[in-house]
């Protein structure tokens, strides 16, 4: 499918908060939180989850080198709006003057760029629309628990986001969603209340579930692993990561991971994993990249593009 990433942008607040900082608040120590997640610090946002996804989106769009009046469609994923309705998608468009655009939020907590890369592929290819911003956005500061040590020092804030077309030399080679709702205890917050979740029971299910995935779309698209250039997963937990590395057979040089600086930010992951594994020059115009993600619902799945 000829669907191509036009830009790429990303935004994380500057409020630092280390494992230090932690240490001050909960009975953790960066030792515990280092070695069982591959966290150092996240960012803490003071300002809004719209504010964040504009920010991102201005970069995005400056990559892409087009204007707001551009952009068809704007698809926000989130857990975390700003408001119960109407949806963050709207005010986006609102402060971005994207005026052209018709725009939704989607849920699917941490897989929520990804499966916003296929709704918005799938209407792209429609012919319907031209180009879409697709925005992973988290506040999820406002819904963790400060006083729970197995929570609060996993999740951060931040915005990524992406301009997609059908047009240009970039393909979508193969996809595989899933969603199993008999899990959702596993991993959930109530209406305004705190995020809950049983770690170990996830763990085991993510690194199993985004590994099928991966195999899946690899068979689907008749790829091999070798020939992929960079593995960029939702950023959970690093050993979570070298787990599924293990699982794939390919070596942690392959797979990219920010986590130390941002620790997980649920829809937001990938797209600003994306954004800074590029800057790194991890990939290019042209190479294979398989995004993976996992997350409540229980919601998963994989993504193989070409860039
Ligand atoms: O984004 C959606 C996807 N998210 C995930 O997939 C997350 C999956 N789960 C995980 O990443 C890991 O399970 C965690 C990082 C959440 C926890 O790591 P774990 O190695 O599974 O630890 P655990 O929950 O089994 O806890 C081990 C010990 C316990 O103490 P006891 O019972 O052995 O005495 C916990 O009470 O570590 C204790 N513990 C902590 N100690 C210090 C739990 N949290 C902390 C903490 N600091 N922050």
């Amino acid at each position: 499918m000829g669907i191509t990433i036009k830009g790429l942008g990303y935004y994380t607040p500057e409020r630092v908060l280390t494992n230090f900082d932690l240490e001050k608040m909960v009975d953790t120590s960066d030792e515990w939180i280092t070695t069982r997640t591959g966290i150092k610090e996240r960012r803490i946002a003071d300002g809004s989850l719209i504010d964040m996804a504009y920010c991102a989106s201005l970069k995005a769009l400056e990559d892409a080198q087009i204007e707001p009046r551009d952009i068809d469609l704007i698809i926000l994923a989130t857990l975390t709006p700003d408001l119960g309705f109407p949806a963050s998608a709207c005010l986006l468009q609102a402060k971005l003057g994207a005026n052209n655009a018709y725009a939704f939020d989607l849920s699917a907590a941490c897989s929520g760029f990804l499966y916003g890369l296929e709704v918005a592929s799938g209407i792209l290819l429609s012919g319907k629309v031209k180009r879409a911003l697709l925005v992973g956005a988290e506040k999820l500061s406002q819904i963790v628990d400060w006083q729970d040590r197995a929570t609060c020092v996993l999740f951060g804030d931040g915005a990524g986001a992406a301009v997609i077309s059908a047009e240009g030399s970039g393909e979508l080679l193969a996809s595989v969603m899933r969603s199993d709702g008999n899990y959702w205890e596993i991993l959930y917050a109530q209406r305004c209340g705190h995020v809950r979740m049983r770690g170990k029971e996830l763990f085991k299910i993510a690194v199993r579930s985004m590994a099928e995935v991966c195999e899946e779309v690899l068979r689907t698209a008749g790829v091999s692993v070798e020939e992929v250039d960079l593995i960029v997963p939702h950023q959970a937990n690093i050993r979570i990561m070298e787990a599924l590395a293990e699982k794939l057979g390919v070596s942690m040089d392959k797979v990219y991971s920010n986590i130390h600086r941002y620790g997980n930010t649920s829809a937001a992951s990938i797209p600003i994993a994306l954004c800074e594994a590029r800057q790194e020059g991890r990939f290019k115009r042209g190479s294979l990249v398989l995004l993976t993600a996992m997350g409540g619902g229980l919601t998963w799945g994989a993504t193989l593009l070409r860039f």
